[in-house]
């Protein structure tokens, strides 16, 4: 069938009370628009068109990676059905797929059925009986079930408030009828706005057919007005994706406290314990285990890896059989090599670390590259910052750094250097070197790196 998708997401969201534009609030870290866009797109329709208004830069900005959408500005927000007619000049396929754009659950299998449900001079909408209607349009048959309109919430009268059908916002039309259609809906109601439903009761009265059909979930159809409304759709969105991982057999200690604001891949006998945040994307080897609270964004842990509590990971490559945390903190730009061991209260930043090497306590790594089977004592700072720019610290393999030391970078400790504890070292270090600035003898009161004899 030729058919274009329009996605009306002008509107300001005003029962959001906040000030980012409501179809950019996000759902497992996607904005509405974004889930509804990406739905729609797996459909292949001919066109995309998206209605914008409130905040209209920031919602295209938002979505400028889908090169596919035509965007239509709807200057003043005067209803859902004005909305539509601001798309009519930029429609040429004989059939018109409409959705609300707050709308992000709704699967491609349930708007396929909407697709398919209404023949050639017919039109079709989604419906749903819900235990709570309220704030919705109803569905007003006749004593045979026939589809006979929509009457919104506020202009509703207290018989029909009972109705438990409502409309979801989701229509079929062909494009002949709302050309027909929409330039004679009035402003007669509650809210004084242009109403899509109202071209429904225009359908009836012209003797045309309109189909109601249910989606594959209740739940699919729930839109977001408010912040109450947010959260519940975030957690059923939460509560679906973690019983498609555990059916692909993670591991997840309580689903209900897990939530993934991205994508996610895993391998086998992954583990992961309560709070868990994953974010962006995260890509988990066999034999992972994730402890409590731990916050990983566009990260990779390869197999065997652990990390414990409290830990936070961001924009880093963290190799097989490390074990980092608990209470570690790695920032973007980290990798770490096989078997490397960070523990409590660590930081790293912009940083490589070999195989094997320990920072076990306390310490901050910043723009360094560490090599293998390094041990780096608790306290130990690589000074990077001196003020107005950044340095690098360069530890060769097999080195010891004693505890509390500090590395004043730029700086090179050659393989094999030992660095006693305590010491601020403030120049390069050559392989194999001993230093340390304390008293070595009682006839030296000097301060400063300096050479052990
Ligand atoms: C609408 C339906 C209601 C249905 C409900 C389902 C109408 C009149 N009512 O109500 O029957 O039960 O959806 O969720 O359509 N928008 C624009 N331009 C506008 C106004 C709205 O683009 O001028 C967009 C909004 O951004 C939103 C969508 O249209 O994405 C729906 O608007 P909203 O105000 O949320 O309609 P509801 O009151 O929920
Ligand atoms: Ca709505």
């Amino acid at each position: 069938m030729n058919y274009s998708v329009v996605i009306l997401a002008a509107g300001i969201g005003a029962r959001m009370r906040g000030t980012l534009p409501k179809v950019l609030y996000p759902i497992g870290g996607m904005s509405l628009l974004g889930r509804i866009v990406q739905t729609a797109m797996s459909l292949s329709p001919q066109k995309i068109v998206v209605v914008c208004g409130h905040q209209s830069q920031m919602v295209k900005e938002a979505l400028k990676d889908w090169k596919q959408i035509t965007w239509i500005h709807q200057e003043k927000q005067l209803g859902t059905g004005h909305a539509v007619q601001q798309t009519l000049s930029s429609l040429d396929t004989e059939k018109v797929l409409i959705l609300n754009g707050d709308i992000p659950l709704i699967s491609q299998s349930s708007l396929k059925k909407l697709l398919e449900s209404a023949k050639e001079n017919e039109c079709a909408l989604m419906t749903v009986k819900l235990q709570d209607p309220s704030g919705l349009g109803r569905i007003i048959r006749d004593h045979n079930g026939i589809f006979k309109g929509i009457v919104e919430e506020k202009d509703a009268t207290l018989e029909q408030k009972q109705i438990k059908e409502i409309c979801a916002g989701l229509y079929l039309f062909s494009k002949q009828h709302l050309s027909q259609w929409l330039p004679q809906l009035k402003t007669n109601n509650a809210q004084q706005e242009l109403y899509i439903t109202d071209t429904l009761k225009l359908a009836v009265n012209q003797g045309i057919k309109v189909k109601t059909v249910e989606p594959d979930h209740d739940y699919e159809v729930l839109g977001v007005n408010d912040k109450v409304q947010l959260a519940q759709i975030e957690r059923i969105f939460q509560a679906k994706q973690a019983e498609h991982f555990m059916k692909q057999g993670l591991l997840l200690r309580d689903p209900s406290r897990f939530d993934l604001r991205g994508e996610l891949s895993f391998g086998e006998d992954v583990e992961i314990d309560v709070n868990v945040i994953l974010e962006g994307k995260v890509k988990l080897g066999n034999n992972v285990s994730i402890g409590p609270n731990v916050i990983l964004k566009n990260t990779e842990l390869h197999d065997g890896t652990k990390i414990l509590a409290n830990t936070m990971i961001e924009d880093a490559k963290i190799g097989p059989g490390c074990h980092i945390g608990p209470f570690a903190r790695i920032r973007p730009g980290t990798s770490l090599g096989v078997n490397v061991r960070i523990g409590n209260f660590v930081e790293v930043k912009h940083s490589n670390i070999g195989s094997k090497t320990k920072v076990n306590h306390l310490s901050y790594i910043g723009d360094a590259t560490i090599g293998q089977e390094v041990n780096i004592g608790a306290g130990t700072i690589t000074c990077n910052y001196d003020g107005k720019e950044k340095h690098e610290t360069i530890i060769g393999d097999h080195v010891f750094i004693g505890s509390d030391t500090q590395l004043i970078a730029p700086i090179k400790i050659g393989n094999g250097a030992t660095i006693g504890a305590g010491t601020t070292v403030v120049r390069d270090v050559e392989p194999n070197e001993l230093i340390h600035n304390r008293i070595t003898h009682r006839s030296l009161i000097k301060t400063g790196t300096e050479r052990l004899e």
